[in-house]
């Protein structure tokens, strides 16, 4: 299969830019190099030491034999060459993961808060413009997020994109239609999130695009078994308060000695999922195409759902580490019922990675091995969520 990587130099798109070429697929990444000019911006460096692009596609052509084309391009400002490389290509499938993807910094000031809308909403806007304008009938697969639902589902299951709902008529008559389940975000990242979905829906239910939208969870853990064949092609860790996520926060925090940092009363329930769950996910939706004329089709990609002072009792008990409550820098609910289906990608094949055995694995070859990289100022989250008019 010829699959485009957008995002291919990201956190998630390295490593599934990898599987992918070593199953034997025709990988070419597109990517702008924005989430490295993030770093310099907040001055914060990956916990790892990434090697430049260009160095990582040599080592992988080193050690596997395979070569993953690349094109180094803004997919919102540079129209014409998404339209000429999807042109000249002609892939199979597109996997798009090239948006401004942390929270925190969406929240950051009104400058970082407008980058990400325009930046996210444009840049899925010109991918489903230039397959219409190139006439590539490609399947899409998109990062979305669980948390463009919010965190509360009072009881109920999430599902996966859609729910049966009741509607009732000026005169009490009923009538039965299945809508997708109703957005709540909770951040402008969500925000954009819940845009993406509706330029899905419009463009598949226009003009037959064929989407994926994985709502994907909290990703955690760093290496799969290609990034570690070399270290120059090891993956990304960010740690720090707006990039890094809980799990791999408290991981450097357990390796560096520093509390864990729970956010409040640490009550708030996330949805999580190894990126080695996450390459195999996206393995998954590319072999089981939706197939023409049917809806996006939206998958839970996530494996493992838990509260955030557990996972840091977790923690703390595997490796001697305090636990320290701090204010909650984000405006939301301090205990919350989250429970999500992800039956679409287990009947697909997945296998979940145990939280336990890839915590050890992490904390012993990323955590421990690095830790002297650490700026431990870094790692408190500065984002307040608080423009507020009362
Ligand atoms: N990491 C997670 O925990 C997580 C959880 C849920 C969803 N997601 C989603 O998965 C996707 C990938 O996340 P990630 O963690 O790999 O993020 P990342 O920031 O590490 O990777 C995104 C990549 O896309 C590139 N990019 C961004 N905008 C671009 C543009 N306009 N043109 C070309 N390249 C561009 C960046 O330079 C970067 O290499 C995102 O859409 C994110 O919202 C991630």
């Amino acid at each position: 299969m010829k699959i485009l990587v957008l995002g291919g130099d990201g956190f998630c798109g390295w490593p599934t830019s990898l599987h992918l070429s070593q199953l034997g697929h025709e990988v070419f990444i597109i990517d702008d190099f924005s989430r490295r000019r993030i770093d310099v911006e907040l001055e914060v460096d990956s916990l790892t030491p990434i090697q430049p692009l260009s160095v990582r596609l040599d080592a992988w052509q080193r050690v596997s034999g395979k070569r993953i084309g690349f094109a180094h391009l803004d997919i919102c400002a540079d129209y014409d060459r998404v339209l000429e490389v999807i042109g000249s290509f002609s892939p199979d499938a597109i996997v798009h993961f090239a948006e401004q993807k942390s929270a925190p910094y969406s929240m950051k000031s009104t400058w970082h808060k407008r980058y990400t809308v325009s930046r996210n909403t444009s840049a899925t806007t010109n991918l489903l413009c230039a397959l219409l304008d190139a006439g590539v009938d490609a399947h899409v697969i998109h990062l979305g997020t669980m948390g463009v639902y919010g965190y509360e589902s009072a009881g109920l299951m999430l599902p996966e994109g859609y729910v049966d709902a009741i509607l009732e008529d000026p005169k009490g008559r009923l009538s039965k239609r299945r809508i997708l389940y109703p957005f709540d975000p909770g951040s402008v990242y969500h925000t954009t999130k819940t845009l993406d979905a509706l330029l899905f829906y419009y463009f598949n239910k226009q003009d037959g695009i064929r989407v994926t939208d994985l709502h994907q969870g909290i990703v955690w853990g760093t290496s799969t078994k290609d990034t570690e064949l070399s270290e120059d092609l090891i993956n990304r860790f960010d740690y720090d308060g707006d990039f890094g996520t809980v799990l791999n926060r408290f991981l450097i925090q357990a390796a560096v000695g520093f509390p864990l940092t729970v956010h409040g009363s640490g009550g708030q329930r996330r949805a999580f999922i190894n990126i080695r769950d996450t390459v195999r996910c996206i393995e998954l939706a590319l072999m089981s195409p939706p197939s023409s004329g049917s809806q996006v089709r939206v998958l839970n990609q996530m494996t493992e759902v838990h509260r955030i002072r557990d996972l840091a009792r977790l923690i703390s008990r595997l490796f001697r580490v305090e636990v320290n409550s701090v204010s909650n820098p984000r405006t939301e609910d301090e205990e919350n019922a989250l429970d999500a289906s992800c039956d679409g990608l287990v009947q697909l094949g997945l296998k979940p990675t145990l939280l336990e055995e890839g915590l050890l694995r992490e904390l012993e070859y990323i955590a421990r091995k690095y830790h002297h990289r650490v700026d431990s100022s870094r790692i408190p989250s500065q984002s307040l969520w608080s423009h507020r008019f009362k």
